[in-house]
């Protein structure tokens, strides 16, 4: 199949793009190349790059011809950017979602899958696991913007019959991700001695997959497209931020590292959880990286990767 993947030179776009890649379909990227996205995620890749903005319609409508798929997952993706400037996530989240819909629906492009977050559904209380149907309650700007762009993925579906399918799911850790997220802040920190910084007392908690697992689950999102199909991947491994600190500090520079907590975010959402069996059962699916272990090949990536993030 050839797949288009929007923001494909970013953190799990590029591993979306070798799994893809992996499985004998071809890969078109386009990426606007922000501060997140780069080229050397893709070095190596039989890949075309075009860099490009989804919000510039001509641009978009340029890169359809031919797609069997869209796998739609540029965005603007870090909470605390959005709450000091959030003009750019609606832009790039919902007007960028739209364009690409839009273009994608009208070049006859068969198979949409859009990209979305545990994060839609706002905090949740412990026990509550969201299933596809729960109510969405954003807490902040970014998740905001991706519900309003989900909103835009029913309305295709709906008004224009549009075949789209939508894919959230929870934290993913892994190589190639940006130092201003927390697993890659926290081994960096880590690896030149620490403090390592928590915001608040830690106490959020967040379920923690691994990028390959993920991607592995779009890839059968796209293989097996059903339109109009939510599918959730979580990794089914929650941990408070203050213990998921503590043990990437243990594996990225040992016991002496110590936590430095700061401010809470502001509107810290305490917990995301979702409930995923309905995927599990469809795809047949189910994540295969313990959390230790992922973490460990994690710190060994930035270990080695240092120069890219100096
Ligand atoms: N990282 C997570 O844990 C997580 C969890 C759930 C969902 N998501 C979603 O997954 C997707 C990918 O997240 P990520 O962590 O890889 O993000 P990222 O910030 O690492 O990558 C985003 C990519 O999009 C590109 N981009 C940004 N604005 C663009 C624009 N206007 N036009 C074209 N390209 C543009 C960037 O250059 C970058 O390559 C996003 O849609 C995000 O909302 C991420």
């Amino acid at each position: 199949m050839k797949v288009l993947v929007t923001g494909g030179a970013g953190f799990m776009g590029s591993q979306v793009v070798r799994e893809l890649l992996g499985r004998g379909h071809e890969v078109l990227v386009l990426d606007r190349l922000t501060y997140a996205g780069r080229r050397e995620h893709l070095a190596g890749l039989d890949c075309r790059l075009v860099v490009g903005d989804v919000r510039d319609r001509a641009a978009v409508a340029r890169v359809l011809p031919g797609c069997e798929a869209v796998v739609h997952m540029a965005a603007e993706s870090h909470v605390t950017r959005s709450l000091d400037d959030p003009d750019g996530f609606l832009g790039t989240n919902i007007e960028g979602t739209r364009v690409v819909l839009d273009a994608a629906a009208r070049a006859g492009v068969p198979r949409f899958v859009h990209v979305s977050t545990d994060e839609v559904f706002g905090s949740v209380p412990e026990g509550v696991f969201c299933r596809p149907d729960a109510p969405l309650r954003p807490g902040n700007p970014y998740a905001a913007s991706k519900v309003g762009a989900e909103a835009l993925v029913h309305a295709w579906r709906h008004s224009f019959g549009y075949p789209a399918a939508i894919v959230r799911c929870t934290n993913n850790y892994g190589p190639r991700q940006h130092p201003e997220k927390a697993v890659p802040c926290w081994t960096l920190a880590a690896l030149d001695g620490g403090p390592v910084p928590v915001d608040g007392r830690g106490e959020a908690v967040r379920d923690w997959l691994h990028v390959e697992d993920f991607a592995r689950g779009l890839a059968l999102a796209v293989e097996r497209f059903r339109p109009a199909a939510t599918w959730h991947f979580a990794g089914q491994q929650h941990r408070r931020n203050r213990d998921m600190a503590g043990l990437v500090a243990r594996l990225a520079g040992g016991d002496g590292v110590r936590l430095a907590f700061r401010a809470e975010r502001r509107g810290q959402d305490m917990r995301y959880a979702l409930d995923d069996d309905a995927t599990r059962r469809e795809l047949g699916w189910a994540p295969r990286v313990p959390l230790e272990d992922g973490l460990r090949a994690t710190v060994a990536w930035y270990r080695e990767h240092r120069e890219l993030w100096s």
